[in-house]
């Protein structure tokens, strides 16, 4: 039996130039380099430079994306840009970027689950390509959060980092086995009773201002691990993998803690987990590519290696991805 499967073609990211260390932090703050590592393994983070946008940060990885692909920008049909941090309340921050790439045809909108997005827009651009509305997308995940922090609020300022990252996606004909490359299953999940645990104070509707990202911190601890590790489970279900087929575990990058324990509760090796929190920080929906293409251009992510995606986010929002690279 043949199927449509929606297979990386490439990936691409972006960073801002300027780096913000822990310790320069720390001279701004009550803070220092021990606590931040010790509690997040964030060592530094990349900060947009003053008129540098969301959408610049997603054109940038775009390009790279489709570089690395060998695809020109004209055959894209779909661009889906996961975003919290759009450069407007609208139109899309995805038009902005279809546009800046030259592209007139097709579709481009944006979609918000916060640190989830990435997953929750690859997910979506999969069931439009296997469900043969679109042949060739850019799945992007894009965010300045610099520009929502409360730089005064050490509980969340040190966490997070701007920049981007894209995969170009392509409708192809597979077997339908779980050794066809592609994406192979998705799972994403969402409970609004969670909502006021980590949001932003702000918002066109509410205070007609842009907010301050707050947060929860220990709250947002005390879900993540068993939300991740569920929606993992519910992927190896699926597709009747378990954690030793893993190849690769790309998670969101939001925190090491986070991270190592949802490896040691679902018994995926150490070696096995691509981690860019000590240099990127939380880029929200932009880690996970962020972190694919750290993994791709070092050689380590290839062709046919099995990779396993989550992440977890304001909502709360959580889901997962095993894709056939
Ligand atoms: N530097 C120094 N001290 C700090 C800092 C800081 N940057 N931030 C907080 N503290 C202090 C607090 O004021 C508190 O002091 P007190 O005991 O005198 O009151 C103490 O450290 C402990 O504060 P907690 O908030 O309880 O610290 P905790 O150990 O929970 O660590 C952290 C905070 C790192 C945010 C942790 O709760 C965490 O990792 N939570 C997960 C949230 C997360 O990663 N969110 C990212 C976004 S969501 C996502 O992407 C999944």
């Amino acid at each position: 039996m043949t199927v449509l499967r929606s297979v990386v073609l490439g990936c691409g990211s972006y960073l801002p130039e300027r780096i913000l260390t822990n310790a320069e932090l720390a001279r701004r703050i009550d803070t220092s380099d021990e606590w931040i590592v010790q509690r997040t393994g964030i060592r530094q983070r990349h900060i947009a430079a003053d008129g540098e946008f969301t959408s610049h940060l997603a054109i940038n990885a775009a390009r790279a994306a489709l570089a690395h692909a060998g695809v020109d920008a004209q055959s894209i049909d779909l661009i889906v840009l996961a975003t919290s941090t759009p450069d407007n309340t609208f139109p899309a921050t995805a038009v902005a970027v279809q546009n800046g790439l030259g592209i007139h045809h097709g579709a481009a909108f944006d979609l918000q689950a916060v640190c989830s997005g990435f997953v929750f827009a690859l997910a979506t651009a999969d069931n439009f390509l296997r469900g043969g509305a679109f042949k060739r997308a850019l799945v992007i995940g894009a965010e300045t959060f610099s520009r929502i922090l409360d730089w005064n609020d050490r509980g969340t300022c040190v966490l997070f980092g701007d920049g981007a990252g894209a995969v170009v996606l392509e409708a192809q004909t597979q077997s339908g086995k779980s050794s066809d490359r592609g994406v192979l299953t998705s799972h994403l999940r969402s409970d609004g009773r969670h909502k006021s645990k980590l949001y932003v104070d702000g918002g066109p509707s509410s205070t007609q201002t842009v907010g301050h990202l707050r947060m929860e911190g220990r709250e947002v601890f005390k879900h993540a691990v068993g939300m991740i590790t569920d929606v993992i489970v519910d992927a190896f279900d699926a597709t009747g993998t378990t954690a030793e087929d893993i190849d690769w575990f790309v998670p969101h990058q939001a925190n090491k803690r986070i991270i190592d324990a949802s490896a040691h509760k679902l018994h995926i090796a150490p070696q096995k987990v691509v981690l860019t929190v000590d240099r990127h920080g939380n880029t929200s929906a932009a880690s996970i590519p962020l972190a694919l293409g750290v993994a791709v251009a070092d050689g380590r992510i290839k062709q046919g290696d099995l990779v396993l995606l989550e992440a977890m986010g304001g909502g709360f929002t959580w889901g997962s991805a095993l894709v056939r690279w």
